[in-house]
Formats: structure tokens, sequence, C-alpha cells
């Protein structure tokens, strides 16, 4: 700022009182470079609580609708949604799955005990078959989880020539027998899941030699996302990164998991039961993931500086403490605005990093953890997180627009946020701007100055509503959704809007 620029501020300031706050987002359509792959819109089932059964499978005797054993107002629903793709079994269920106990007849099928989750019986009803057909009908990607944890290579190898393979083998053989011709198109396979943690309590160094070892015999044209880091373990990322490129064929993605608690692992606090403080508390760990990714992302960058590597964010998403009454391992939870703004925040940050980012997956898609979905025997809700990726889908596969933004902040107790998160994209001519106004009682006034692109109309949408803690629950009209939402048409390339407080907000000007 110049000398006479910062007296006439200094003036104003005294003689006017507070200055009206000045937020603006820059986007110049000659910096689209960089496509945001659809698969950060991901999802993501593990065999735990109700996501499988019940949430997506109830089995084709089922009084509930369902098309070949599947919830047909479910599938709706994630077609509406435009889902891209689906990760699975697990989760730490991944690591104690054995993929030849869930084909075949199902009465033929063993029983085993989910250990990780409840202790419950598993009848492996739903297994490979069900899975992969499912994905297929609801037109979404199958990302498998292999077992690494208890598995054996033989039996990682195996999985993967049953489903990819069309040779005369064995493996193939016995798909076949069990009703399925031609192979699945499987791209994307998990080695291992937290193998840190519940997968194996492993070192970085032993687990990076096991990656390479199943690896190698995972054959065909994958693409292989390796177990990574937990939060900040940058010492994880890096000894994978350096062993695991050494067979640079190997690797063509690493995973990152990150979950947002109110306070901690030890006060998750309620999802439905908050104020102020807790709002402010879960959306500034939010933020954190942008920290996380570039901090990883810079790692990488030593072993991968063309960033050929995906950084796989395959689990994301609050995790507040169960709804009173329900199985503490069924990890079951509400879903309210304060999920929307963490479901857009992240997106936003995903969005962003695209040039790193390949893929993410909330955790988890149906009546577990963040859900976009909650199911109660026939009655089906979509939560808040359901509409914020329903209105982001217009990101999957554009070109991002690179964020230039200026914005004020966001201000409790002696604590700091900025008071917008955004994102923007090109595809066909349209822009799209995500944007959410953290601040639950202020609204932003908000300028977007477009450089390159001859925009005369404009739309909107909004996700929000009165209180910060409202939700749609079963037997009641929904209250948090997606609206129509008004936006002046851009003038001179420049448009200029109000935020609501508390609100997730899409904005496409062409
Ligand atoms: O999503 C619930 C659990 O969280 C997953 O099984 C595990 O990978 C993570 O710790």
């Amino acid at each position: 700022m110049n000398k006479n620029r910062s007296l006439l501020v200094l003036f104003l300031l005294l003689f006017t009182g507070t200055l009206s706050a000045q937020n603006s987002i820059n986007l110049n359509a000659a910096e689209a470079r960089t496509t945001i792959s659809k698969e950060i819109y991901g999802h993501f089932a593990e065999h735990l609580g109700r996501c499988i059964y019940g949430g997506i499978y109830v089995g084709e005797d089922s009084d509930i609708p369902n098309i070949q054993g599947y919830r047909e107002d479910v599938m709706g629903a994630l077609k509406d949604m435009h889902i891209p793709l689906l990760r699975w079994p697990g989760g730490c269920f991944a690591d104690t799955y054995h993929w030849k106990d869930g084909i075949g007849p199902k009465h033929e099928r063993p029983s085993i005990v989910n250990v990780n989750w409840g202790g419950v019986t598993e009848d492996n009803s739903f297994g490979t078959h069900e899975f992969l057909n499912f994905c297929e009908l609801i037109d979404a990607e199958p990302y498998v989880n292999i077992n690494v944890g208890s598995g054996t290579v033989q039996e990682a190898s195996e999985w993967v020539e049953y489903v990819t393979s069309s040779n005369v083998s064995p493996m193939t053989d016995l798909r076949k027998k069990n009703g399925r011709e031609k192979p699945w198109d499987v791209k994307f396979w998990g080695i291992g899941n937290e193998n840190w943690g519940c997968g194996g309590n492993m070192t970085p160094e032993y687990y990076a030699d096991l990656y390479n070892r199943f690896a190698t015999y995972c054959h065909g044209d994958l693409y292989r996302i390796a177990g990574g880091p937990n939060v900040d373990d940058y010492n994880w990322m890096d000894v994978l990164m350096q062993k695991t490129t050494r067979h640079r064929q190997l690797v063509q993605g690493v995973s990152l998991h990150y979950y947002t608690f109110t306070t901690s692992w030890g006060n998750k606090g309620s999802a439905t039961d908050f104020g102020e403080k807790e709002w402010f508390s879960v959306l500034n760990r939010t933020l954190r993931m942008d920290e996380l990714i570039t901090k990883h992302s810079a790692i990488m960058d030593k072993y991968d500086p063309e960033k050929k590597i995906g950084l796989i964010v395959d689990e994301w998403g609050d995790w507040f403490n169960v709804e009173e009454g329900t199985n503490p391992g069924f990890l079951y939870q509400q879903n309210t605005l304060r999920d929307a703004l963490v479901a857009g925040i992240n997106l936003n940050i995903f969005n962003n990093h695209a040039d790193r980012v390949k893929m993410a997956n909330i955790a988890q898609m149906v009546n577990v953890l963040q859900s976009v979905i909650l199911t109660k025997e026939d009655q089906m809700v979509l939560t808040p997180t359901y509409f914020v990726f329903k209105m982001y889908a217009v990101h999957q596969d554009a070109q991002l627009l690179p964020m230039h933004i200026d914005c004020e902040d966001y201000e409790l107790d002696g604590n700091k946020v900025p008071a917008i998160s955004a994102s923007a994209s090109l595809k066909d001519g349209k822009v799209s701007i995500t944007l959410c106004n953290l601040n639950p009682e202020k609204a932003e006034k908000l300028d977007i100055n477009l450089t390159g692109l001859n925009l005369t109309t404009a739309s909107g949408q909004i996700i929000t509503s009165q209180n910060m803690n409202d939700y749609n629950d079963f037997d009641q009209d929904e209250r948090v959704n997606l609206q129509n939402f008004n936006v002046k048409k851009p003038k001179d390339g420049k448009l200029s809007l109000e935020l609501p407080a508390k609100s997730v907000v899409l904005v496409q000007l062409q």
C-alpha cells in the first residue's frame, strides 16, 4: 500500500468506524491447466455397522424395494449425486478380509467375526461379485483394498487375476463358474490400509518392503495405492516414497488419512449438540487438511517432481461420538449444517491441490461417520453433506481455475480462520465457483474478478439453514438441502455478491 492510500485507510477507520469488509477473488482463464480428477468426489463403504448391510444391501428377499438385493432408494440417490468412485471393503476390515470367503453360492460362504467393528457376525453375503456389480449399476469406478496385514501375496495376486484377467486360468475359470464371464474393469487397487495401525502395526521400512513384494505380484495395468501416513507422520511418507519409488512402475498413488474431531481422538464431541465454540474448532481443524497436503506433497516432490504419483486422501471427514443408544462399534452419527461446511471446505482444498490430489474418499457412504445417506429400515435421509457432493459435482473432470483470494478473518475467542473457503473450475465454457462462508453470524460481501472470459449470465445454488446444528431426520421435513441462490449478472468482468452466514454456495457463470 502506498503512503497516500495508507493515510486514506487510516482516515476512514478513524472517522467512519469500521470499514466494510472487502473480500475478493481473482480468476484468470489463462491459468486453467490442471484437471480436477472426478475421483476426488469418491466415497468409501466398509463392512462396518450398517454401511453395507441395511445401508446398501438388503438381499433380494427383503420387503425394502431393491434391485438384485441393492436398495433402490440408495442407488437412485447415489446416481443423482453423480458418485464417481467407491472404495471397499475397508478400512481396518480390509486387512482381516479373505476374499474367497465372499464368492460362490451364498449358503456355502463361511461366516466370520468382524473383529474391528462390534464383533458382529459377517456372513459374507456381500462379496466381490456383489460389490463390483453394484458399482456397475450405479456407474461408479470400483476401488478395491487388498489385505496385507493378515493376507498372503498369493491371495492378493489371485484376487487381481480373478477380477481383471481375460486369460484362461484357474482363477478366471472360478469366476466364470460363479456366473461372471467377462472380467470387471478395476483399475484402482489399495495394497493395505493403515499399516501403521490396525493394518499390522508396522514400521514404514517394513511396510514399504512388503508393499513392493505385494505390488510386484498384482499384475496388470493397475493404479496401485500404497498405504500412506496417518495425519502428519511425515517420516512415514518419506520412507515409503524413498523405498517404493526405486521400483517406479509399482506405485501410482499413496494414501493419506485425516479425520476431524471436535477437539481430539479422546474428545470427539457431539454431532448435533454444539455451540459456536465447537463449530469454530471443527472448521479450524478441517482447514488443517491444506497444511497436511502441502507438507506431504513437498516430500513426494523430492522423489516424484513430475507429480506422477497421486496423493489419495482415501479417508476423510468428521468423526463424532456415536448417537445415543446405538452400538459404539457401528460409528453411526447424525450430520448437520456444520458437516456441510466441513465437506465444502475439504473439497475446495482438494480441488485447489488437483495437481497432486488425484482421489479422495469421504468416510463413509451410508450410516457410518460423515455419511451422505442415512437409512432406518425402509426410510432414507439425505444429509447436508449429500447436498454438498451434489452441488460440487460440477467440478468433476473440469479444469481448475487457480484461486487468488483475499478475505477477512472469522474470529472467535482470539482465534482466527479465513472467513471464506473457495475453489473454481472451468468446463465447457462455464465457470463454477464453490464458496463457503465459515462465519455463522455474518454475511460476507465478495467481489469476483474474471480475466480472459466474457461471461454474461449467472446462476446460483445455496445450502444453509436457520441454525448451525440443523439436520435432516427420519419422519421430518427436510431442513437442509439445495436451494436456488439469486446472483446478479457479471458486469465488465466483475461479479459482486453477498454470501449469507454459515452457507455453502455455488455460482456458475457463462
Ligand atoms: O472409517 C473408519 C476407520 O477409520 C477405518 O476402518 C480405518 O481405516 C480408519 O481408522
